[in-house]
């Protein structure tokens, strides 16, 4: 007798970004996120597990090759997962001391900054929550193994609240409005490299804390009020002002993990020249048509209306002739229904 669940969870993409944890170990981060999550047919990590009294030992493959199941919060995932698995008493005691097996791939660059773990460590808790009939709601159980990953436990445009509590138990993600709040919202992706970032968004994240004067500037005064100011654009479906804080955001992102010591630099040259690209086009429009945000790498994800998506495809391809349309990825971003558990 064995269990075998497969299940897909998609990318999320912050506008407001989460920089900076509280606590390294419960990944408890020191500001509000808001994130908007991409159709799951486009971009998706996809989890197979199985739990078989037949399994000498724990194991896992990522994107077709074996794994250490020695990574810390991977453990702590499964961890909680068997922990709540026993309170809600939804498995027989006998469940919970077999072994599993997991395997995960992306269909996109892994750690390129394009937030691979997020639907990664999504998935994963999502497929384990089912093989362990867990009913209850499994964002925070995503948020041990990475914390944005909390946000792709839910479809639609998604608030990570940062929460006060020290055990994190009001750290949770919660969904600003569905995948049919705003359906001419648009996402592309441009994909500028797909090497390994140079130094993980944990280290870099600490880095930023520990060096970074105006990171507490960010946290303190700026982040609050950008938080509450693109929620009411989303309610409101004021594309404009959605646009100037997702790029203003994304801008003191990456100023701040320049003014880290020694400086972090994720973005590129080619990045740098998607940025000009854009404001000129929003310059000779009377009103801001698109927005660009970038993670922690060199590529972007532009957020646009529908309507301008031809537009801005036939531009890229003009500035950047070598670029094909495999090397972009379009997609609707609000397709995505909370993973059903
Ligand atoms: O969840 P992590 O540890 O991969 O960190 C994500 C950090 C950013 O992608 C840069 C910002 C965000 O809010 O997703």
């Amino acid at each position: 007798m064995s269990n075998i669940i497969t299940m897909i969870a998609p990318v999320n993409i912050a506008v407001i970004k989460y920089w900076g944890k509280r606590n390294e170990e419960l990944i408890l981060p020191l500001n509000d996120s808001v994130s908007v999550t991409l159709n799951a047919n486009v971009m998706c990590a996809k989890t197979t597990v199985c739990v078989s009294p037949n399994f000498l030992e724990d194991e896992i493959w990522l994107n077709g090759a074996k794994e250490s199941f020695t990574n810390q919060r991977l453990q702590n995932c499964l961890k909680e997962i068997k922990s709540r698995a026993a309170v809600e008493r939804s498995v027989d005691d006998i469940f919970l001391t077999w072994k599993v097996h997991i395997c995960s791939e992306n269909n996109f660059p892994t750690a390129a900054g394009l937030a691979s773990s997020a639907a990664g460590y999504a998935c994963l808790v999502s497929a384990l929550a089912k093989a362990y009939k867990i009913k209850s709601d499994v964002s925070s159980i995503a948020r041990l193994g990475s914390g944005s990953a909390c946000r792709s436990v839910y479809g639609g445009f998604v608030r990570w609240h940062a929460g006060v509590e020290s055990d994190g138990s009001d750290s949770i993600a919660v969904q600003i409005a569905n995948k049919s709040h705003w359906p001419e919202m648009s996402a592309l992706i441009l994909v500028v490299g797909d090497t390994q970032k140079k130094i993980s968004s944990s280290k870099g994240m600490k880095l930023s804390v520990e060096t970074s004067d105006l990171f507490q500037f960010r946290v303190q005064n700026c982040v609050p009020k950008r938080v509450e100011e693109i929620c009411k654009a989303i309610t409101t479906k004021d594309f404009v002002k959605f646009a100037e804080i997702t790029m203003k955001d994304s801008n003191q992102f990456h100023a701040i993990c320049l003014d880290s010591y020694p400086p972090i630099t994720y973005m590129t040259d080619t990045s740098y020249k998607i940025i000009e690209m854009i404001h000129k086009y929003n310059n000779i429009h009377p009103k801001i048509k698109i927005a660009y945000t970038f993670d922690a790498g060199p590529n972007a994800c532009l957020y646009l209306l529908e309507e301008e998506v031809p537009k801005i495809l036939s531009l890229i391809q003009h500035i950047f002739p070598t670029s094909t349309p495999d090397k972009f990825i379009t997609g609707l971003p609000i397709q995505h229904e909370k993973i059903d558990t």
